[in-house]
């Protein structure tokens, strides 16, 4: 067996608690608890075992990571490392002195996500009210402090409408770069995909003003992550299965990928139990969908197998039942019309109500998964900070 390129970045989901709720999380169904987080201890360890294996970027994530009152020491740790760190936040939780402190810190990078560019729909769709203010308002403390800034959007049918907008506030705001997601459709995504997913008159309305907008602002970095039920060939996903990244979960839990324990029948382990980098070279999850080697037809004989990798493994279990499967976006995938049928069925309706990502509104089975609560602060709706 011969030993994997170190990972490039690592994502580190501090916690699931945040304020927010949005219907698209990353998150998995199965919220992890307050109770069972890792300590500062814990993640000084990991940050010093993360650049010892040689990644460059470590991202700080949640949840809402800025709920972590260490958050500001773990930045320092990170830096210390050699390590570039980004902050991704939904930012309604920052006050000026925060970010300052976190500048101070040594934070490289700040991303923050918006909802919409306007404020009753953004608030609707984050589940919670007055957030868009609040980001605003942390966007320009960010800018003060000279850290550079990216807006996080993720995108989907009830707010494609203002693309254009999103632009403008990028520019407004003095943001380096955009990114522009459609919504990837796994654990919560899933579940209100009927209520997400583009028409595909959204979606080519959409690439021309993308297009049109790199023209205009030729000085914004502009990210575009295109939406899979409408794509002829799959997103490198991660670039590659245990190739370039890692994700820790709250809990310590070593993951390929954000959303890889939506795939049932994999087993993750923790870096309570086992160093970083035994888990990155040698752990079972890596290893099994890491290269080739794993590959069926139609990617076996692919010339683009070492271009996307087969694609998203946690959206080929999602539509096909089978992680081992080309991903259904491949136009080659014999799967391939299951998706552009659901996208054609699930929006030719109007959109059903949202399910929003909170502890009460995860599935029977995933609610029983859960160890019980330790109290209301460590509800995600609840953070304790
Ligand atoms: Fe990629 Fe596999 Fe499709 Fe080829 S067949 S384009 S490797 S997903
Ligand atoms: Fe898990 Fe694509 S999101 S491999």
């Amino acid at each position: 067996m011969s030993l994997p390129e170190p990972p490039i970045a690592v994502l580190a989901e501090l916690t699931h608690r945040c304020p927010l709720q949005c219907p698209y999380c990353s998150n998995p169904l199965e919220l992890e608890r307050a109770a069972g987080e890792l300590d500062t201890e814990a993640w000084l360890r990991a940050l010093e075992e993360i650049a010892e294996l040689g990644a460059l970027q470590i991202h700080f994530s949640g949840g809402e990571p800025t709920v972590r009152k260490d958050l500001e020491t773990l930045v320092a740790a990170a830096a210390q490392a050699g390590l570039y760190g980004n902050l991704i936040t939904s930012a309604v939780l920052l006050t000026e002195a925060r970010v300052e402190a976190l500048a101070e810190a040594g934070l490289d990078h700040v991303q923050i996500s918006f909802q919409d560019t306007e404020a009753g729909n953004a608030d609707r769709v984050g589940g919670y009210a007055g957030g868009h203010e609040k980001k605003l308002a942390a966007a320009r403390w960010v800018r003060a402090t000279g850290l550079p800034l990216t807006l996080n959007m993720v995108v989907h049918r009830q707010n494609l409408q203002h693309l254009p907008q999103m632009f403008e506030l990028a520019i407004e705001l003095d943001a380096h770069r955009i990114e522009i997601a459609h919504v990837q459709y796994y654990g919560w995504a899933y579940e209100n995909r009927a209520a997400l997913l583009p028409t595909r008159a959204q979606l080519e309305d959409s690439i021309a003003v993308i297009e049109a907008a790199g023209k205009t602002y030729p000085g914004l970095a502009i990210d575009y992550v295109v939406p899979d039920y409408y794509a002829r060939r799959p997103k490198a996903c991660m670039g590659g299965w245990g190739q370039r990244f890692f994700n820790i979960t709250p809990t310590g839990r070593v993951l390929p990928c954000h959303a890889a324990e939506t795939i049932t029948g994999l087993s993750f382990d923790s870096l309570r139990d086992k160093s970083l980098r035994e888990i990155w070279e040698t752990s079972e999850a890596f290893q099994k969908f890491r290269g080739v080697d794993w590959m069926p037809e139609p990617c076996r004989s692919c010339e683009r197998r070492e271009v996307d990798w087969g694609g998203c493994r946690c959206q080929a279990f999602a539509i096909t039942g089978d992680a081992a499967q080309t991903d259904p976006a491949c136009e080659l995938s014999p799967h391939h019309g299951v998706m552009a049928e659901l996208a054609a069925e699930e929006t030719a309706e109007a959109p059903p109500e949202f399910r929003y990502r909170r502890y009460a509104n995860a599935p029977e089975t995933a609610k029983l998964a859960q160890p019980p609560a330790a109290g209301r602060e460590a509800d995600a709706d609840q953070p304790a900070s």
